[in-house]
């Protein structure tokens, strides 16, 4: 069983931004908190934003009522990286997985400039880099335990700084964040980036929020903040930093909770094991189809009475009884929580992993991905991680064992799909003999359809 890691930086960050903001709303500036679902695995050593925000998001959706904006693009979004360079060589990889050389804008920033031959040449595929400025002018101020404290605090303005041009959003995050772009513009389009908005989640880890705040976004998956917000925090930087030298109780205490809490979203099981092999591997299906990047799709298969449960591009799990949504929507508790000192572990619901055969899922991995010819459809494979280790199937339902099945294919439409104001996707059991494997299909629902 992995051990999980809430990033430390990441916390340290979030905590910084999250006091400065509400000194922003202490000095009588209104601001818009507002909290969408950003998906982000289980307190996880990557964490991973994408857009999960169509099904439970009730939240406001505030489009600019001028018709004369254009649509939000990726040109219009800037991303401050908190680097260093003692972790870079290690977290390179996950920054060039979602980077786009002279598409996406932004910096890494380092605490000193790199000397070590391993940077130099600086390649094209990594952001480029700052450094950061000196913060000892702040040394009277510095009482924060974290030693980057001040540094990470100032990243938005070394940031606003160095790109004004045609910004609508900010988006910070740590070098270990793996961005989907096309979700993020396309969440970030939702909103109207000329007024204050503040868009991130708290901690999937019950302990940070009980440790520091219910009401804070976490750095974890990365925040973004529109322009104006961004510009009125620049402005407001130095006045915090000095005037709260340990940036703890005083600037949080004084004002009333300001972030809207959402529902939670379904959290799919992301395994920690090997997060690279992962990482390369969803990055592989997020090229060709960001918008059902993890999503999980739910059919049934009555002749058998199994329940696969798709989360695609990631993995497929088949159940040897009827399974309802409800429960498939709680992921099976694989992973540890980063601390145990606040219960419950999680800020969502997990299932406990049993021996019992008509709760023990079948797992599927997601292996390759292709188009189909003619171009309709794509074609994702998933293939037995390792045997289920129970030796019986599950009698209640009529003792189908699903052990003899090795591969299952998805076909998924090539359009994307579009989460606002539409419910999941639909699926039929098909067996594709010629390759021998099973196969999902997924569709609209009908109208009326409702599951099992
Ligand atoms: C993004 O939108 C701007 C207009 O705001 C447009 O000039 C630019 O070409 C667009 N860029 C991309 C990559 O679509
Ligand atoms: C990016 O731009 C630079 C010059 O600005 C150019 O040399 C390079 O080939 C471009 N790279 C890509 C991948 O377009
Ligand atoms: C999650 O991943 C672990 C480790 O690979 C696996 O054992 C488990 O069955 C998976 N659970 C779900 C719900 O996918
Ligand atoms: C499905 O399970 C139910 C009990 O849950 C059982 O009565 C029924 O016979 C099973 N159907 C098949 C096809 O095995
Ligand atoms: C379930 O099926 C297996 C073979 O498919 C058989 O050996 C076993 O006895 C069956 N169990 C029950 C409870 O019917
Ligand atoms: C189909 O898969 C089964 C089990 O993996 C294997 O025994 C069989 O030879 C395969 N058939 C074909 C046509 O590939």
């Amino acid at each position: 069983m992995p051990s999980i890691i809430c990033s430390k930086l990441n916390t340290i960050l979030s905590d910084i931004l999250n006091k400065l903001f509400k000194l922003l709303v202490i000095s009588g500036l209104v601001l818009y908190v507002v909290y969408i679902i950003f998906f982000n695995n289980p307190c996880s050593y990557s964490s991973i934003l994408t857009n999960k925000a169509g099904h439970n998001n009730k939240g406001p959706i505030l489009h600019k009522s001028s018709s004369s904006t254009t649509p939000t693009n990726v040109s219009h979004v800037v991303f401050g990286i908190a680097g260093s360079t003692s972790t870079w060589p290690n977290r390179k990889c996950y920054i060039e997985s979602w980077w786009r050389p002279n598409i996406t804008r932004g910096y890494v920033f380092f605490e000193t400039f790199p000397n070590n031959n391993d940077f130099h040449p600086w390649p094209h595929s990594s952001p480029p880099f700052r450094i950061s400025e000196d913060t000892s002018k702040y040394k009277a101020y510095d009482k924060h335990l974290f030693t980057q404290a001040i540094r990470m605090a100032r990243l938005i303005l070394e940031t606003f700084n160095v790109e004004k041009q045609g910004v609508r959003w900010y988006v910070l995050a740590d070098d270990d964040t793996v961005f989907f772009i096309d979700n993020l513009v396309d969440v970030l389009g939702r909103y109207d980036h000329d007024k204050y908005f503040y868009i991130g989640m708290s901690s999937e880890c019950h302990a940070s929020n009980f440790y520091h705040s219910f009401e804070m976004g976490f750095g974890g998956a990365g925040y973004a903040l529109s322009y104006p917000l961004a510009k009125a925090l620049v402005n407001n930087l130095d006045v915090c930093i000095k005037r709260y030298p340990t940036l703890s109780s005083i600037c949080s205490s004084t004002i009333s909770p300001s972030l809207i809490a959402p529902p939670r979203p379904s959290t799919p099981n992301i395994s920690l094991h090997d997060p690279k092999r992962i990482l390369y591997r969803l990055m592989e299906a997020a090229k060709v189809d960001e918008s059902r990047l993890l999503q999980q799709t739910i059919c049934y298969h009555k002749p058998k009475n199994w329940t696969f449960s798709i989360s695609w591009g990631y993995s497929v799990q088949i159940y040897e009884a009827v399974v309802l949504p409800s429960t498939l929507q709680k992921p099976l508790q694989t992973f540890t929580p980063w601390s145990k000192s606040a219960m419950p572990f999680f800020m969502f619901n997990t299932r406990i992993p049993s021996n019992n055969p008509c709760e023990t899922p079948h797992v599927f991995f997601f292996d390759s991905l292709e188009r189909k010819r003619g171009g309709d459809y794509l074609i994702t494979s998933y293939s037995r991680g390792r045997a289920r280790a129970l030796p019986a199937a599950c009698s209640s339902s009529g003792n189908h064992s699903a052990d003899s099945i090795s591969k299952i294919i998805v076909l998924s439409p090539s359009t994307k799909y579009h989460h606002i104001g539409n419910r999941r996707e639909c699926c039929n059991v098909l067996h594709a003999t010629r390759r021998n494997a099973t196969e999902l299909k997924l569709r609209d629902c009908f109208e009326n359809e409702i599951l099992p």
